[in-house]
């Protein structure tokens, strides 16, 4: 029995390791709602022809990049400025905070495909032109006849993630994200799932430290690739993430080097605890809600761009909540007061970060609470919390890869764009959702269509459409199936 528990467990931490996001759809315990807001909650982007104004989907705020030739992808991406700090690129998003991606182009094409920054994964992937599923129909898709210099092999690779599954083969060509280019092996995805039907990105970029996961990408990263010719002069990079409603659309990637003007004071370095599956994991030194402490010990954060909310074990989940006056569960799910002002805090060596309530706070349920984005979910081991974009917004994070250490910035408040005011969750909602939700005051950004999740792909959802949505227990069955499967091997 205890050997074939931690066999599960091990096994449990095989399957993601490749992995960036987690399938999550939490029930809030909003009755009212029922089956047609879950069912909501899984509809994807809309299809194109529900969304005349603009081939790419209702753009909204600055945009960029136009696209030489459209292809499918109608999603919504916000595109943010291009950064000044040098070797940075600018990290665009989906408009409700979910999913961060960064544009790049391909060999000599001109096509943009957004990748998702997933510093939890090390495999780079684009979707491919021969891939006929429905995932890469409405997404852009890269292959010969795009870029003169691409050159493709045969060697498969193949993913699975805890939301579904990619494979193909691998290729190389010179990959140019912001002003800097270099070569790069990526796989070129010919069957991507259709979990990826929900999300905006093309492809993901994996920033994680590398795994040991056969049968994935196996080639050098991006930032490795770029230091080891010369193009970058440390092996780092560095996250700020905007946060929508601030509007102000300054998110980016910072590459071998920090952004001093990211944040005030030194980083604060902490060492990766050891883990062969390329997390970056660190310890945690105590986490509670405004001043006031949980006695959780011995906890550690996997530090995951590719997840947007906060996941931890249930217990740990309750007792985080335990700090806010009127908080109450539903199973994996908690609802607090709307008005909520606390901030929640993480303290990793002797400095303490906020998570200001405008980003752990979510939509309105018809109960008159709120939804939290931290998840009482186990992802990983019992003492492992997954942490995602709502820290980020938050605080300037730098990873690097030589020294195996993650580096957290604290952003100056009286910087723009860095939000640190305590707006209220009731800021006016910027996207449209589909379903009527029932109490559609429509707080915030996260419109009660969305699935409050972590992941980049458990989400997202501006404008829900259509997809018959039965994958979440399908992605769980998935997820358990592949567990068993290394069970009984
Ligand atoms: C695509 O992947 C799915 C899931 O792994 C698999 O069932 C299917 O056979 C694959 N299709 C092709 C054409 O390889
Ligand atoms: C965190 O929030 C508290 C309020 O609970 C505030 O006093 C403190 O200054 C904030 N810390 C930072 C680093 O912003």
């Amino acid at each position: 029995m205890l050997i074939r528990l931690s066999t599960w467990t091990a096994a449990c931490a095989l399957v993601p390791s490749a992995v960036a996001f987690y399938p999550i759809e939490p029930d809030y315990g909003d009755s009212s709602n029922g089956n047609s807001e879950r069912r909501a909650a899984l509809s994807p982007p809309s299809h194109p022809s529900s969304n005349t104004n603009s081939p790419r989907g209702s753009v909204t705020l600055p945009l960029r990049r136009v696209p030489i030739s459209s292809r499918q992808n109608s999603y919504n991406i916000v595109n943010n400025k291009d950064p000044s700090h040098a070797n940075s690129v600018a990290v665009d998003q989906d408009g409700n905070d979910l999913s961060y991606m960064a544009a790049i182009t391909i060999g000599n094409s001109k096509e943009e495909y957004h990748l998702l920054l997933d510093s939890a994964a090390s495999n780079t992937w684009v979707m491919g032109q021969d891939c006929a599923t429905d995932a890469c129909r409405r997404h852009n898709t890269f292959g010969e006849g795009d870029s003169d210099t691409l050159k493709t092999d045969s060697t498969t690779f193949d993913i699975t993630y805890g939301t579904g599954s990619v494979s193909g083969t691998t290729a190389s060509d010179t990959i140019h994200i912001g002003s800097l280019s270099n070569e790069l092996t990526f796989g070129l995805a010919t069957n991507v799932s259709s979990e990826f039907e929900a999300y905006p990105m093309d492809g993901i970029l994996g920033l994680g430290r590398g795994d040991n996961v056969d049968g994935t990408v196996e080639a050098k990263g991006i930032i490795e690739a770029l230091h080891t010719s010369g193009v970058i002069s440390a092996k780092l990079y560095g996250v700020h993430f905007s946060r929508a409603s601030d509007g102000v659309n300054d998110g980016e990637l910072n590459l071998g080097e920090p952004n001093k003007d990211r944040y005030s004071g030194d980083l604060n370095w902490q060492d990766n605890v050891d883990n062969d599956r390329g997390f970056w994991e660190v310890p945690i030194m105590g986490a509670g809600a405004d001043g006031t402490t949980t006695n959780l010990k011995g906890r550690t954060g996997i530090m995951d761009t590719g997840t947007s909310y906060m996941l931890i074990p249930e217990d740990d989940a309750i007792a985080m909540h335990k700090l806010i006056d009127g908080y109450s569960q539903s199973g994996e799910t908690f609802s607090v007061p709307c008005d909520t002002k606390k901030p929640i805090q993480i303290t990793f060596g002797s400095q303490t970060y906020n998570i200001s309530s405008t980003d752990w706070v979510g939509g309105t349920l018809s109960s008159g609470g709120c939804k939290s984005n931290i998840i009482g979910r186990q992802t990983f081991g019992e003492t492992q919390w997954l942490i995602g974009d709502v820290f980020f917004k938050n605080v300037y994070t730098v990873f690097d890869l030589d020294k195996s250490k993650v580096g957290f910035g604290v952003k100056d408040p009286t910087a723009s764009g860095n939000g640190n005011e305590e707006t209220s969750s009731q800021a006016p909602s910027t996207t449209t959702s589909a379903g009527a939700s029932p109490t559609a005051s429509s707080s915030e950004t996260l419109s009660t269509t969305s699935v409050p999740g972590t992941s980049a792909t458990s989400q997202s959802i501006q404008q829900g459409g259509a997809r018959q949505g039965s994958s979440h227990e399908s992605m769980l069955a998935l997820l358990g199936a592949v567990a068993l499967l290394v069970v009984f091997v």
